[in-house]
């Protein structure tokens, strides 16, 4: 599994880690030399149990979190050690799902979606601006809800939103953050196939860090497993639901 390769990422290589450590306090290790790549247009899902590190992961991947060791790279370029406005340049290319969709409950959903365009595009024409919100709610399949608040969606409509305010920034990649859970069965499905329906249309590159199966198998191109602070198992859906380990067998039992 460990390649050994220090070599920056190739072109077609949207995030690479080499030897990612990071422990929290008096020696509570969480990575323990994570190695992964994610090509373009290629959605990668993270399983792992609970506690096991997969968002402590993502988050070393968007800069908000210092790993103790090890490279990454983000679109070939190395990443590790540079300035917050550096980073910036990259963030811009990463979007990030949170797992509580994170939606600004003060504005109504034009104004969440205008407001990382405003900020990240600031002389971006106001017809662009009003285009851009228009077409990523059409993506999300809900346009009708422009001029509400987010205490006025469900869950599943806030997910949906807060996956509009994502792609809106035409990224090159997008981190999700366990996208369906807390979701009923039918909404899971539902924004599963948004994400697989975003990948085809945008062919933008994806980290799905995810518990319901159901998910996993629908969206991802290729499966990480971790365990122990490493990547424990490496597939495709298939070959890693037909596995004969039985703590691989045990998550998709
Ligand atoms: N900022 C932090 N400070 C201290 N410990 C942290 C911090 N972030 C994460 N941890 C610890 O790192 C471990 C891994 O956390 P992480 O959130 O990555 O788990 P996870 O695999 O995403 O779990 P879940 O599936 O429950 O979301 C946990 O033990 C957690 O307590
Ligand atoms: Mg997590």
């Amino acid at each position: 599994m460990d390649t050994q390769t220090t070599s920056p990422a190739t072109n077609d290589t949207v995030v690479k880690t080499r030897g990612l450590r990071k422990s929290f306090g008096e020696g509570h290790v969480v990575l323990d030399g994570i190695d992964l790549e994610v090509k373009t247009s290629e959605n990668l899902v993270l399983l792992g149990r609970s506690g096991s590190g997969k968002s402590v992961i993502i988050k070393c991947i968007a800069g908000l979190i210092e790993p103790d060791e090890g490279e990454i790279f983000l679109f070939g370029e190395p990443v590790s050690g540079i300035s917050n406005d550096e980073m910036n340049k990259y963030r811009i290319r990463l979007g990030f799902l949170f797992q509580n969709s994170a939606l600004y409950d003060s504005m109504t959903v034009r104004e969440n979606l205008k407001f990382p365009l405003k900020r990240h595009h600031p002389v971006l024409p106001s017809d662009e601006i009003r285009k851009r919100i228009e077409e990523s709610l059409e993506s999300v399949g809900l346009p009708e809800t422009i001029d509400l608040m987010p205490s006025e969606l469900s869950g599943g409509m806030c997910k949906r939103i807060a996956l509009a305010r994502t792609i809106i920034m035409k990224p090159d990649i997008i981190l999700y953050d366990e996208p369906t859970t807390g979701l009923d069965t039918i909404t899971a499905r539902e924004i599963s196939e948004l994400i697989v329906s975003i990948q085809q249309s945008t062919k933008c590159a994806s980290i799905i860090i995810t518990h319901d199966i159901a998910c996993a198998k629908l969206t991802s191109d290729r499966l990480l497993i971790l365990q122990d602070g490493k990547i424990g198992a490496e597939g495709s859906f298939d070959e890693l639901s037909e596995s004969k380990e039985p703590w691989v067998k045990a998550f998709f039992n």
